[in-house]
């Protein structure tokens, strides 16, 4: 069964770069004030029109743990075609609401950091990746796909630097559950170009081929950008991304805002690969969402003026 405009299991064509926004989940999820549904829907449906061809666009989650997501459900009912919509989900429960909500991916994750893994969902790792194996039962019922974002994959604002080994080690035991995808994810913005290859190189070696590899990149040290192009010299072709560059997990102190989707498909097609995103409408979507929420977001391209790369159109 296809679950939205096309199949994300599907290895990424040569010469193109797939994204994933992840700005209405973790653009949104950190915001101390009430955020609008409204917001929301807007922020969704102008991702999808401006050629997204994946939109993270809630979560189903203990509305307590994470009070700005209570209302995911309402965003999936009003979100517009095009694009695929997926979930965050962190229990069997969550699986459950996500696909009645008519999301098309469900994306778990699974801490390296077993301190950040108590944080954030009261679980020690492995008990979460028992919990997955639930959420993959739960998704293959209607064959909905399933990534995992591997998360504190580079360091952890509890435990400091995390071991390549623990990484790999922990990705071939999510590999297992049947997960489609595995987006490693540098929660805190710690990893440097080098770390990007090493981490990439010892979890490919440890995965079976069938698991697509993703990077979910923050730029709290302003790396970001660095990382992504060191993943795309690593072969890397799936990228999560946040619109303005909005960002940050509540249970992770100094995760500042994720790699800004405009200024990362600026870079990937000035090195010469295909989004299918229009990159002068994502930056009308950051302008409205800046507008919005009243606050300067840290996007270079929304600012930049005109482009001058060998691919600008
Ligand atoms: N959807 C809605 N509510 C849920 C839920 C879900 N998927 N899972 C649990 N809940 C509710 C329970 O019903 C309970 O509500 P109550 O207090 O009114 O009875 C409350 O959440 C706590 O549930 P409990 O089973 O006791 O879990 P917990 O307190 O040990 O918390 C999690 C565990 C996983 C539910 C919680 O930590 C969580 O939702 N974390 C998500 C974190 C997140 O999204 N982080 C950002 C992504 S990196
Ligand atoms: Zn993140």
């Amino acid at each position: 069964m296809l679950h939205g405009p096309f199949d994300v299991r599907t290895p990424v064509a040569d010469g193109a770069v797939l994204i994933r926004d992840v700005g209405p989940r973790d653009g949104l999820q950190a915001i101390s004030e009430e955020v609008s549904l409204d917001l929301k829907i807007t922020m969704t449906n102008g991702l999808v029109d401006a050629g997204v061809p994946r939109v993270e666009a809630g979560s189903f989650v203990s509305p307590k743990a994470v009070p700005r997501m209570a209302d995911s459900s309402e965003v999936f009912a009003a979100a517009a075609s095009g694009a695929v919509l997926e979930a965050l989900v962190v229990n069997e429960r969550g699986a459950h609401s996500a696909v009645e909500a008519g999301a098309h991916v469900l994306v778990g994750v699974i801490s390296v950091s077993e301190t950040f893994s108590q944080r954030n969902v009261r679980m020690s790792t492995d008990q979460a990746i028992g919990e997955l194996s639930r959420i993959v039962a739960v998704a293959d019922q209607t064959d909905t796909p399933v990534s995992v974002d591997v998360s504190a994959a580079f360091g952890c604002a509890f435990e400091g630097r995390i071991g390549v080994d623990a990484v790999a080690e922990v990705s071939s035991r999510v590999a297992d559950t049947g997960v489609f995808e595995l987006v490693l994810a540098d929660t805190i913005g710690a990893a440097a170009p080098n770390d990007v290859i090493d981490v990439i190189n010892a979890v490919t070696k440890r995965i079976h081929g069938g698991v697509q590899l993703g990077l979910h990149l923050h730029d709290t040290r302003g790396l970001a950008l660095a990382n992504a192009a060191a993943g795309i010299d690593a072969g890397v072709r799936r990228f999560d991304a946040s619109i303005g560059g909005l960002g940050g997990c509540p249970f992770s102190p100094g995760a500042t805002g994720n790699v800004c989707t405009e200024d990362l498909v600026h870079l990937i097609e000035a090195l010469g690969f295909s989004t299918g995103i229009d990159l002068d409408a994502l930056i009308g979507v950051a302008q409205q969402v800046e507008a919005h929420l009243g606050t300067t977001l840290p996007s270079r391209m929304l600012r930049a003026g005109p482009r001058f790369t060998r691919t600008a159109t």
